[in-house]
C-alpha cells in the first residue's frame, strides 16, 4: 500500500488543532473538548483545556460497555515463576474498581499521589488503573532502583500511599522489595500513610503495624462488602501520572503526563504508527517502570481495546534465547516492541537463530525497536531471521510517544538502517546550531522540536514549571530541546547520533553519569571523579568511573574500586550496571578546569582521538589510556 504519511503529516502541519480535534473523537469524554489547544495556559500551552474524562474508563469500562468484556485484556506470562494467566476486560474492570475502592478506604482521592513499586505482574497494571479510576496520580518506580533512588522519588511526589509487592524475581535470585521500600520510607521526609503490599509466595515481607496492609486482605474485604469505585471525572489537563527520569544531576525529573492529551495521542499511535487492530495481541517487552511500559504495556493497547502482554522474564535465560519466539507463537502476537539490547542479547546467545526453528512466528507482522540506538547490524539480523519489517522509532520519557518513526498503519515508508525514519504528526523536528539557527541537510546539530509539543508530551515537571523551562525550553527559545544530536538526510530521514548531555543509555535504561559521580564523590577516599559511558557490545553503553584518591589514602586502590562498585549498586541500584571503577593519578582537564570526558570516552572506545588544544597537561591522556588498558578496557 502506498503510504499516506505525507498527506497526513501535511494535514497536521496545515491545521494542528483540526488534526488533534479529529483524533480526539477516538476518546469517550465526559465533557467533550470545545477548545483543542490553549496557547496561553501552562508552560507552553495546554491541550483540551475545557474537557473532562477518565482514563481508566477509556482503557477498561468502555470496552466492557461495548460488549467486549470477555476479550482478554492482559496476558500474564512469567517464565521466572511458571505462572500464566489471562485477565478479561470484565475482570480487569472488577479488579481495578475493587482496588480503587480499597485505595479510597485509605483516604486516597483525586490529585493524591500513589507510588507503585512493583515487578512485572498484572497487579502493577491494576494498581495504575485503580489510581487513574479515582483521579489519583501514580508514580511507578522501576524495581531495579535502590532505596535511595526510591526515597528521592517519594520525597518529590509526597505520596499518600504506596502499592508494592514483596519481591521481584531476577533470574537466579529473588529481589526482596519490602526492605528497600522500608529503607526508602525511613530515608524520606515525606512518609506515606499507607502501604498496600502484595505478598508473593517467593518472599514473605514483614509488615509495619498501622501503616502496612495486606493487598489480598483489603481486596477480599472490599469484594465481600461489594465495594467498587466509580470512575471519577477529572480535567483532561489533570495529571494521570508522574514518571521520574534521569536528569543531569542525581535529582530525577518528574515528568508529568496529563489525562486527555495522553489518551488522544496513544490511541492515534496504536492505529497509525503500530498498525494494529482492536482485539489483536500487542506486546511491548519492557517494564512498567519505564515510559515504554506506561505507554505500550498499559495505556496504549488498553485504550485501543487490544490485548496487552505482561511478561515477567528476559529475552535470554528464561529459559533460553527462544523465549520471545515462544511468546509470539503461544499468544499469536502481531506486533512486538522491545529495545535493541534484547535482540543483541538473543543474537549473542543464538547467532544462527536455532531456537526459532522450534516455533512459528507467522502471526508477527512487525518488530518495533526503541529506547536506544538501533545499530544496523542488529536491525539487519532481526529482519533476516524474522522476515518481517523492523521499525526503529525514537522518543523519550518526556514525549510519551514517538517523535520520529515509520508509520506502519499509514503505509510503511522505505526503511533505512540507522534511521528511525520521519517525524510523526505533532512534531516539527529541526536540527539547529548553538545559536538556534537551522543547519543544512546531512549536517549534525542539536535536535529540537518547535513548540507547542503535541498532546501526550509532558506539559511540565511535577510542581516545577521553572525547571521545565530551564531544562527544555530556554536554550533554544521557541523550541523543546531533546538533548539528542543528529542530522536529517536529503529525504527528510532523521539520524540520532547521541546525547548532548551526560545521560547514557545502558541496556535501554536511561541513566545519569552526573548522578553516578555524586555517588562516587561520596566515598570518603575519593578526591574527584568522572563517569563516562563507554561502548558495550551487548548493552550499547556501559558506565565507567575514574577516581582520584585523596592524598594520604593507604588502602589498596583495588579495594576502593570494589567498594565504589558496591556503593553505586547500593545507592542507585543494580540497573546502573556499574562494574568498572578505575583509579588514576589525575583527571585530564582544560586549563579552565573542565574534565575532558569526551576525549576520555574516545580513548576508552578506541576511537581516533586528538589532544584538545585547551588541555592543561597532555601527558594525562596517556595515563588514562594506560589505566584503561590495565583494567582490560
Ligand atoms: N528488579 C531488580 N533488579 C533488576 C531489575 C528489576 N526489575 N531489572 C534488572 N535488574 C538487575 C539485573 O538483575 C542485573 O543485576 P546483576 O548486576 O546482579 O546481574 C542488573 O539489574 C542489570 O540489569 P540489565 O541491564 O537488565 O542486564 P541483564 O544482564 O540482567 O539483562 C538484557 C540484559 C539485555 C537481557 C536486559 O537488559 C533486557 O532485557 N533488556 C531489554 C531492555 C528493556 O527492556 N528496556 C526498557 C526500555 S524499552
Ligand atoms: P528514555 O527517556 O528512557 O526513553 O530515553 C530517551 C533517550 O533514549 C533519547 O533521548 C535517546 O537518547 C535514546 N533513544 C531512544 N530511542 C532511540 C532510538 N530509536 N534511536 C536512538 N536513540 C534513542
Amino acid at each position: 500500500m502506498a503510504s499516506t504519511y505525507r498527506d497526513v503529516y501535511g494535514r497536521w502541519q496545515a491545521d494542528p488543532q483540526a488534526f488533534w480535534g479529529e483524533a480526539a473523537k477516538a476518546i469517550d469524554w465526559i465533557r467533550a473538548p470545545k477548545t483543542v489547544f490553549d496557547a496561553k495556559a501552562g508552560v507552553y500551552g495546554r491541550w483540551f483545556p475545557d474537557a473532562t474524562c477518565n482514563t481508566c474508563f477509556n482503557a477498561v469500562d468502555r470496552h466492557v460497555k461495548a460488549g467486549r468484556g470477555a476479550q482478554t485484556a492482559i496476558i500474564y506470562d512469567s517464565p521466572v515463576t511458571g505462572a500464566k494467566r489471562r485477565i478479561s476486560y470484565a475482570e480487569l474492570q472488577d479488579e481495578a474498581a475493587t482496588l480503587a475502592a480499597a485505595l479510597q478506604d485509605q483516604g486516597v482521592g483525586k490529585g493524591d499521589r500513589v507510588i507503585v513499586y512493583m515487578p512485572m505482574i498484572p497487579e502493577a497494571i491494576i494498581g495504575m488503573l485503580a489510581c487513574a479510576r479515582i483521579g489519583a496520580i501514580h508514580s511507578v518506580v522501576f524495581g531495579g532502583f535502590a532505596a535511595k533512588e526510591l526515597a528521592t522519588r517519594i520525597d518529590d511526589a509526597k505520596p499518600k500511599a504506596v502499592l508494592a509487592a514483596s519481591c521481584g524475581i531476577e533470574p537466579g535470585r529473588v529481589v526482596a522489595y519490602k526492605p528497600l521500600l522500608d529503607a526508602a520510607i525511613e530515608l524520606s521526609a515525606s512518609k506515606p500513610s499507607a502501604v498496600i503490599l502484595l505478598q508473593r509466595p517467593q518472599a514473605q515481607a514483614s509488615m509495619t503495624a498501622g501503616r502496612d496492609h495486606d493487598w489480598a486482605d483489603l481486596v477480599a474485604k472490599a469484594k465481600a462488602a461489594g465495594r467498587k469505585a466509580e470512575c471519577v471525572e477529572v480535567a483532561a489537563t489533570d495529571p494521570l501520572y508522574i514518571l521520574y527520569t534521569s536528569g543531569t544531576t542525581g535529582v530525577p525529573k518528574g515528568v508529568v503526563r496529563d489525562n486527555g492529551g495522553h489518551m488522544v495521542a496513544l490511541a492515534w499511535t496504536m492505529k497509525n504508527l503500530y498498525g494494529v487492530q482492536p482485539g489483536e495481541v500487542y506486546w511491548a517487552a519492557s517494564d512498567v517502570g519505564w515510559v515504554v511500559g506506561h505507554s505500550y504495556i498499559v495505556y496504549g493497547p488498553l485504550l485501543y481495546g487490544a490485548t496487552t502482554v505482561c511478561y515477567e522474564g528476559k529475552p535470554v535465560g528464561t529459559p533460553d534465547a527462544g523465549a520471545f519466539w515462544r511468546m509470539i507463537e503461544e499468544y499469536g502476537i502481531v506486533a512486538l516492541f522491545t529495545a535493541p539490547t534484547a535482540f543483541r542479547a538473543i543474537k549473542k546467545e543464538d547467532p544462527n537463530a536455532e531456537f526459532l526453528k522450534k516455533y512459528s512466528t507467522k502471526s508477527l507482522r512487525t518488530l518495533f525497536l526503541a529506547g536506544e540506538r538501533a545499530d544496523p547490524d542488529t536491525v539487519a539480523w532481526a529482519e533476516r531471521i524474522l522476515g518481517v519489517p523492523v521499525i526503529d522509532h525514537w522518543w523519550q520519557t518526556e514525549t510519551g510517544w514517538a517523535i520520529v518513526g515509520n508509520p506502519v498503519g499509514l503505509g510503511m515508508l522505505p526503511v533505512k538502517h540507522g534511521s528511525p525514519t520521519v517525524p510523526m504528526p505533532g512534531y516539527d523536528v529541526q536540527i539547529v546550531d548553538e545559536a538556534a539557527r537551522p543547519v543544512a541537510a546531512n549536517k549534525m546539530g542539536s535536535i529540537v522540536v518547535k513548540l507547542p509539543l503535541p498532546p501526550g508530551a509532558l506539559p511540565t515537571l511535577w510542581q516545577q514549571d521553572a525547571r521545565m523551562t530551564e531544562s527544555y525550553l530556554s536554550e533554544f527559545p521557541g523550541y523543546y530541546k531533546t538533548a539528542d544530536a543528529g542530522y536529517v538526510d536529503d529525504d527528510g530521514y532523521l539520524y540520532i547520533m547521541g546525547r548532548t548531555d551526560d545521560i547514557i543509555n545502558v541496556a535501554g535504561h536511561r541513566l545519569s553519569t552526573g548522578g553516578m559521580e555524586e555517588v562516587l564523590s561520596s566515598h570518603p577516599d575519593v578526591a574527584e571523579c568522572a563517569v563516562i559511558g563507554i561502548k558495550d557490545s551487548l548493552k550499547g553503553e556501559a558506565p565507567c568511573g575514574f577516581i582520584v584518591l585523596k592524598a594520604g589514602v593507604t588502602k589498596a586502590p583495588i579495594e576502593i574500586e570494589k567498594e565504589i562498585v558496591k556503593l553505586v549498586r547500593d545507592k542507585i541500584g543494580p540497573v546502573a550496571a556499574f562494574k568498572i571503577a578505575i583509579t588514576v593519578g589525575r583527571l585530564p582537564k582544560t586549563r579552565s578546569g573542565k574534565i575532558l570526558r569526551g576525549t576520555m570516552k574516545k580513548i576508552a572506545d578506541h576511537d581516533p582521538w586528538t589532544t584538545p588544544a585547551t588541555i592543561d597537561d597532555p601527558a594525562i591522556l596517556e595515563e588514562i589510556e594506560a589505566a584503561l588498558k590495565q583494567h582490560g578496557v
